[in-house]
């Protein structure tokens, strides 16, 4: 969701704007722009794709500084006139942002007192406007000063015609990161915009700016106070940001999910005491076990796993759990509890919602740890603690790899609160058993695809499908509708088996499949009943399950994953669903990793 870069060296802006904001294109956006500083200051923005972009920039647009936005509307529609940068009216200041200003009705009406003419309907170009109108001596001060004025959050980089040496970036809530290259510097609101060209980087803090130039950059405080940034290397494979041979991110990530497992839980498993180490949480054995609950919280897939996370933690630790959307919690004054812990959820570790309900926990004195996938994002940063997720960059819509080392974060988090209360070390062990062999068991549920790409080319016809599973397997149910939906744009509900008795049943027909999550298990029985009831219904059903399990004589298409510890067999189960909204969308000719009207992390309200 909106995405900044920048450039400035001894090369032609333009065409590496471009290229940077197609390495952002998955974030989700709308339209996008870029301005750049040869003979005068040049912007070009277009609503639409990056593409269209490039098609239209007129070939005379050069000049080595420049910066480019991907925008996700929120201030006006999505045109043109609203796409980044924005300038001020003598079109010497460029501004991209991202990020939300709060005060922007108020400074806009100011602004238009003061006889200056607003073009578009953007909160951003105030920013423009206030930086132009500032006396101050020197770029950093007048954006500074402009900063002053403003309230919400942001991450901006600034150009101007008078001061061509230099872009001045600036952060508060929304990331903001500078590249290291030779004789040339990048900025980015996302590792993935510039690992291309450099590895070298550094993150700018809440509050922090920073001049770049072609051969260096500064950093200080807004109240342009000295503050040291070093450059360091990250360690990240370029490759990670490219497709490669695979015609999708979401596929590729798919089947990295073996190798993403082995990641998360490597040096975490004590095989000796059947325990997990969490180094992170920054907790100890007595803080641990003085929790008295867990709460869960994340949005999308994040907020399911979250669900599934939480039944970990009631059966391995028996400490009440139970997950909720972080878009909701801080919306009903929610009691915050000293001795339940908070963990925050979240792949991005960017999402608004979710950093906002950490941020009220914590102003009313709760604990929080992050089970977050981007190290040094917002979310980590702001938690007490935390287990970092090394899923390697996610750049599909649709959360797979992150997703799958999320729930297996929550099963060593659930192991350790286990161990120290009444998990006995031969369960302990049972789980860790369990946990070496997953891995090799996701690749065997992976290498089904082909029979799952058949299924799905049945379920794509369909206009509406159920997704139905109990207690351990409705959160699988939540999360494959949720893919479903999200990529194949089929209208996918997940319901309680226990509950369609209760109202869905009405709409079971044989227009109607249903997508059932049968694991072997204390309700496999019942579960097999509700199926005959769909059955006799004439619905179609596809069933993910087990090899033990009788369906006693059902015609269904049966889908068997192997087995794990039955707490962690939710994981195994949702894999088949990962593949069959992906090829069902690949079916319907959808755009897999860039599904309409979504974005990869969600940065504003
Ligand atoms: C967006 C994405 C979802 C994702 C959710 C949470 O809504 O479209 O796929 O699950 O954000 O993202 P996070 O980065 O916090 O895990």
């Amino acid at each position: 969701m909106c995405g900044i870069v920048g450039y400035i060296g001894t090369q032609q802006a333009a065409p590496l704007l471009l290229e940077g904001l197609t390495r952002l294109e998955h974030r989700g956006y709308d339209s996008a722009g870029v301005a750049v500083l040869g003979s005068g200051l040049r912007v070009a923005k277009k609503a639409g794709r990056v593409r269209d972009l490039s098609a239209e920039l007129p070939k005379r647009f050069s000049g080595k500084v420049g910066i480019g936005h991907t925008r996700w509307a929120t201030h006006g529609p999505a045109n043109d006139v609203n796409a980044h940068p924005h300038v001020d009216a003598t079109g010497d200041v460029a501004v991209v942002h991202n990020g939300i200003i709060d005060n922007a009705a108020a400074l806009r009406e100011r602004l238009t007192d003061e006889g200056v003419e607003l073009a578009s309907d953007t909160d951003t170009e105030v920013l423009a406007h206030l930086i132009a109108r500032s006396t101050a001596d020197t770029l950093e001060e007048r954006v500074a000063e402009a900063l002053a004025a403003i309230e919400g959050t942001y991450g901006v980089a600034v150009l101007h015609a008078d001061f061509p040496d230099r872009i001045v970036v600036a952060r508060n809530g929304s990331p903001l990161i500078i590249g290291v290259g030779e004789k040339e510097m990048h900025v980015a609101s996302d590792l993935g915009a510039l690992v291309r060209y450099t590895t070298t980087v550094a993150h700018l803090d809440d509050g922090e700016m920073a001049t770049v130039t072609a051969t260096g950059f500064t950093t200080y405080r807004q109240d342009l106070t000295q503050v040291q940034r070093a450059a360091t290397e990250v360690d990240v494979d370029p490759a990670s940001y490219d497709a490669g041979e695979h015609e999708s991110f979401m596929r590729k990530e798919m089947l990295e999910q073996p190798a993403a497992a082995e990641r998360v839980l490597r040096g975490r498993l004590d095989e000796r005491f059947g325990t997990a180490h969490l180094g992170g949480l920054n907790m100890d054995a007595r803080e641990t076990r003085e929790i008295r609950r867990v709460k869960i919280l994340g949005c999308g897939s994040a907020y399911y796993v979250g669900q599934m996370g939480a039944s970990l933690i009631e059966e391995l630790a028996r400490i009440p759990a139970d997950a909720e959307a972080a878009s909701e919690f801080r919306y009903r004054n929610p009691i915050i509890e000293h001795d339940t812990l908070y963990v925050a959820v979240s792949q991005s570790g960017e999402t608004i919602d979710t950093l906002l309900a950490v941020q009220e926990i914590r102003r009313k004195g709760g604990r929080v740890v992050g089970l977050v996938n981007v190290v040094g994002s917002a979310i980590a940063r702001e938690c007490d603690g935390g287990i970092y997720l090394h899923a390697g960059p996610e750049v599909a819509v649709a959360s797979t790899k992150a997703l799958t080392n999320m729930f297996l974060g929550f099963a060593l988090l659930a192991l350790q609160l286990g161990r120290v209360r009444d998990l006995s070390i031969s369960e302990g062990k049972r789980l860790i058993e369990a946990l070496i062999a997953l891995p090799a068991q996701l690749q065997e549920v992976l290498d089904g695809e082909d029979r799952l790409a058949e299924i799905a080319t049945g379920l794509a016809q369909a206009e509406s499908l159920f997704f139905v599973g109990r207690v351990r397997g409705f959160p699988v149910a939540r999360e494959g509708a949720q893919k479903f939906k999200e990529i194949s744009y089929r209208h996918a509900e997940a319901y309680q088996t226990s509950e369609l008795k209760h109202g869905p049943l009405a709409l079971i027909s044989p227009e109607v499949p249903t997508v059932a999550i049968v694991p072997e298990d204390e309700l496999t029985d019942r579960n097999v009943g509700a199926l005959h009831e769909i059955a006799a219904r004439r619905g179609p059903l596809v069933v993910v399950t087990h090899p033990d399990v009788d369906l006693r004589g059902l015609d269904v298409q049966r889908i068997d994953v192997p087995r794990s510890a039955r707490e962690l067999d939710p994981i195994l189960l949702t894999i088949p669903l990962q593949l069959l909204a992906f090829h069902a969308a690949q079916v319907l000719g959808h755009d897999i990793d860039k599904p309409r009207n979504l974005a990869k992390s969600v940065t504003v309200e």
